[in-house]
């Protein structure tokens, strides 16, 4: 590896890199713009400029290969002078309209003009006029007087996505960043160049003038919405979500996120959830306190198989749960000796990128577990058809992905055949309004586990929004119907049942809760 000295100070660095990158690994600060880790080098802004020994002239370390013995200067005055020269020149035209502006607080040209810049203007001409709040996409503004030029959305279309949508335009000072007129930045990913915009000229309509950014709070998470797992940052304040951004994770997302993944969030504040547990009487479902709700729910279950069999018994489980729920879910199953168990999925579009088929988080995790049929059991349709037939006397629903993947008319048709139907889900429409028993389910947001992804790596989600008071988890509910179901002492907090997961499941050994840190871990024998 290559020695390199930076301000007095020799660190080793990668060999065939370039400068900047190589400081930043080092921990070394040099303030940058046009420069991004997943996009080519575009050496347009000037701010990265550093003295390397032997060479006449500043040089710009995005664009620089690093090179055994090389003397680097990251803290002259000639280089301050630069940065200084770059940042006046970049607020020349710039609106300086920060206390509109929603990359303020997060902004690199505000930061950069704290550290780096003057305090004052030297020019009284007035400020370019271009458009501001230019519908540009179905998702995204762009505000053309506060662009600094750097090109990373421009190089995001053409590299990323290889859509084009996005160009500079004119020459020189009349320069501008705009779309043509009949191609409007709307692809699957356009709102990552809100992310990337080192200043506020690409803004995403959800979070337009919704919430300063210094409110946010930052909880590392999992995107919910398909099987690819995308690492994401739920942003949120006074138990909401404001908005989703993707964590770099080089092995599952580099820095990306689709945007449909990025839009499904509201559910999970959703004031129509369903917060109480309800039990059926007669016509009516009827609040109930949790413990009497789960043990009318153990009850339906155990007599179910008592009466005749397991076999007139099902069970869909949901991939929206955690491995850890999941665990005990399949516990639940195990206890039981049920047959006819499936985790149904929504199957959807897909592209070559990020979007996967399968729209869940944890399907992976829910076939690693085992909630797929045994010994010969039926499937989701199987189930749905033995109901629909009169052949199941209980049927357990966790989630209603069921009403999404069926016909109005099956789903309905097999539940309302159902003697005793137990659900367990997020709302009371469509499929708990039918139930016997009605138990609230958790969303992601407001729990703490692991989910599997499609290549089979193993990650962690963090509560993020607190839980009506009194809630119980979907991990909790498993748990108090295996104390009513079965001997022994049951319990559930996700670090330990991961536990007990690792002692289960050969291809777990080794892992343990802590240790998959931010960016998780692959299961042993998957394809990477
Ligand atoms: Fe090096 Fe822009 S970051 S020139």
């Amino acid at each position: 590896m290559p020695k390199i000295t930076v301000d007095g100070r020799e660190i080793e660095v990668a060999a065939d890199t370039m400068l900047l990158p190589a400081l930043i690994e080092a921990g070394i600060h040099v303030p940058h713009y046009c420069w991004h880790p997943k996009l080519s080098i575009d050496g347009s802004c000037r701010m990265c400029q550093v003295e390397v020994e032997g060479s006449p002239k500043l040089v710009i370390a995005c664009n620089t290969p690093v090179r055994d013995g090389m003397v680097v200067r990251t803290d002259t005055p000639r280089v301050a002078n630069a940065r200084r020269g770059v940042m006046e020149l970049l607020l020349v035209n710039h609106p300086i309209d920060c206390p509109i502006c929603d990359k303020a607080g997060e902004c690199l040209l505000q930061d950069y003009s704290y550290s780096f810049g003057t305090r004052f203007t030297r020019t009284e001409e007035p400020r370019r006029k271009l458009e501001k709040r230019k519908e540009i996409g179905p998702r995204m503004i762009l505000d053309q007087e506060r662009c600094i030029l750097c090109r990373r959305c421009v190089r995001f279309c053409r590299e990323i996505t290889k859509t084009n949508e996005l160009g500079v335009f004119n020459m020189g000072d009349r320069s501008v960043l705009d779309v043509l007129p009949d191609a409007p930045l709307a692809n699957d990913y356009s709102m990552n160049t809100a992310d990337i915009c080192p200043v506020g000229a690409l803004e995403t309509k959800d979070f337009h003038h919704k919430l300063r950014v210094w409110f946010l709070k930052k909880t590392p998470s999992i995107c919910p919405s398909c099987s690819n797992g995308c690492n994401i940052t739920i942003q949120h304040y006074r138990n909401q979500i404001w908005r989703l951004m993707p964590r770099r994770n080089d092995a599952v997302n580099d820095t990306w996120m689709c945007d449909h993944g990025r839009l499904q969030y509201a559910f999970a504040h959703d004031t129509n959830r369903l917060r109480l547990p309800m039990v059926r009487r007669g016509e009516q479902l009827v609040a109930s306190t949790w413990e009497d709700a789960v043990a009318e729910a153990s009850r339906i279950l155990r007599d179910g198989v008592k009466r005749s069999g397991p076999e007139r018994v099902a069970l869909l489980a949901s991939p929206h749960l955690t491995n850890e729920e999941l665990f005990r879910l399949a516990q639940l199953a195990d206890v039981l000796q049920l047959r006819h168990v499936d985790t149904p999925v929504v199957v959807g579009q897909g592209d070559d990128f990020l979007i996967q088929p399968e729209k869940a988080a944890n399907i992976a995790g829910a076939r690693e577990l085992g909630l797929v049929p045994r010994n010969g059991g039926r499937d989701a349709a199987g189930i749905l058809e033995l109901a629909r037939q009169g052949s199941l006397d209980v049927l357990y629903v966790c989630g209603s992905d069921i009403a999404r993947i069926f016909d109005e008319a099956v789903w309905k048709a097999a539940l309302r055949a159902v003697p005793q139907l137990i659900v367990q889900d997020l709302f009371l429409e469509p499929i708990a309004a039918l139930a016997t028993v009605a138990l609230p389910s958790l969303s992601w947001a407001e729990k703490t586990g692991t989910f599997t992804n499609r290549k089979r790596r193993v990650q962690q989600i963090h509560r993020a929004l607190a839980p009506v008071e009194g809630q119980w988890s979907d991990g909790e509910i498993f748990t108090r119907m295996l104390a009513h179901l079965s001997e022994g002492r049951w319990e559930f907090e996700p670090a330990a049942v991961f536990e007990e997961i690792t002692r289960k499941y050969p291809a777990y050994t080794g892992l343990s809760f802590a240790g998959l840190g931010l960016q998780g871990k692959t299961l042993a024998g998957a394809e990477v």
